[in-house]
């Protein structure tokens, strides 16, 4: 049986490459070959241990690539297409999908919803930081890519570019509204962009990275607050005159990230969330308003699918956004370990690596 390189996570604190089979193509699937990948903020929470997934998965989520075998009841693809894949792979038949939402896709369960079951790719089968993926339900989610188009070009569609976007389009951002990002890693940062796409006139980024602060101001930010320069929600409040802003957009997962977008909002606005928790979150009651503050807290996992991966692909074909700047490394699949260790790690001005096969 033909073989591939992978990255295996084998337990916490271990994401290795090894070699393992190439997969057989069902009926249903599609095999690509992963010209391009890289690695998400998401993998590292699985190499640490605080995201569990199965010993022996392949890890990685964001696929871009050629066709290289289509099962037989695919129809409307050929053999050698460029093609992307979305990070979450919605089958397009279950009830969540027909419900629109595809990220909690089920379609072997009771009720056909399960909750982040639409994020299959190095969560429940093997995903593509390998020299071939195997795409479930691939008339549901493969992508052709114009050939003009480079591969760095559109790794961010896949997972970073939909799932920043996701949080303005899920905050219901507004011509006109002021928007705030707390943490401006490559999710942030999208979610900067998506924001200024969607119309926000005032935007408000916050880390404390210098590099990052400044690519958030070529991505559309107005102001950026430095966290370690004062507490942000002061600075947030003072720079909106004390009004909070309309969408406070979450983008690390951590108390403090949470309860701060919480805090700086408007009476009636919106807290939309994107980080990945490891523990309980709290809701302070000073922050809350007894409840009765028509405020809304949404979260959202990464859109999948087709036509979601057809859309990100317009926007950088018509050159709305350029996010090359955030492809930082350049890594061969060989060395993803050492890739690992520089992602991980946040060393050398890091925003994403690109890994090539
Ligand atoms: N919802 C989804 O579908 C989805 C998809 C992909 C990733 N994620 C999650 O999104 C989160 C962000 O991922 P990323 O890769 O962009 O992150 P990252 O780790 O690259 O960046 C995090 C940033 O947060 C900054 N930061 C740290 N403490 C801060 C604070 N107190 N206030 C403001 N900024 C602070 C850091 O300086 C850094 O720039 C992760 O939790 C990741 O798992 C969610
Ligand atoms: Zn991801």
């Amino acid at each position: 049986m033909p073989r591939m390189k992978a990255a295996i996570f084998v337990e916490p604190g271990r994401i290795v490459l090894d070699e393992k089979p190439i997969p057989d193509v069902g009926p249903r699937d599609a095999l690509m070959r992963i010209t391009t990948t890289t690695i998400c903020g998401t993998d590292i929470h699985i190499l640490k241990g605080e995201y569990p997934v199965a010993k022996g998965l392949t890890i990685g989520h964001e696929p871009v690539g050629v066709i290289e075998k289509l099962g037989s009841a695919v129809e409307g693809y050929q053999e050698g297409q460029r093609v992307i894949a979305g990070a979450i792979t919605p089958s397009g038949h279950s009830y969540a999908c027909l419900c629109g939402c595809g990220s909690q896709d089920g379609p072997g369960t009771k009720h056909g919803f399960k909750a982040m079951g639409g994020w299959k790719f190095g969560n429940t089968i093997d995903g593509c930081q390998a020299e071939y993926v195997l795409v479930p339900d691939a008339a549901a989610n493969l992508s052709p890519v114009a050939d003009n188009l480079g591969d760095e070009e559109i790794l961010m569609c896949p997972d970073i570019m939909s799932t920043g976007f996701a949080g303005a389009e899920s905050g219901g951002v507004k011509i006109g509204d002021t928007v705030v990002v707390f943490a401006l890693g490559p999710i942030g940062l999208c979610a900067v962009a998506g924001a200024k796409l969607m119309g926000a006139t005032t935007i408000i980024g916050v880390d404390t990275v210098p590099e990052r602060l400044a690519v958030a101001k070529k991505l559309g930010a107005d102001i950026v607050v430095d966290f370690k320069k004062g507490d942000p929600v002061e600075q947030i409040m003072e720079l909106t005159d004390g009004r909070g802003v309309d969408v406070a957009i979450e983008a690390l997962g951590t108390q403090g990230t949470f309860e701060s977008a919480l805090r700086v909002l408007r009476p009636g606005g919106t807290l939309s969330s994107l980080g990945v928790y490891s523990n309980d979150l709290k809701i302070p009651l000073s922050a809350f308003s007894a409840g009765l503050g028509d405020n809304k807290i949404i979260t959202s996992l990464c859109p999948g699918g087709k036509e979601r991966m057809r859309r990100l692909l317009n926007v950088v074909a018509s050159g709305r956004v350029d996010l090359k700047a955030l492809v930082t490394h350049r890594f061969k699949l060989d060395d993803i370990e050492a890739a690992y260790d520089l992602f991980g790690h946040q060393r050398d001005g890091v925003l994403k690596v690109a890994i090539t096969p």
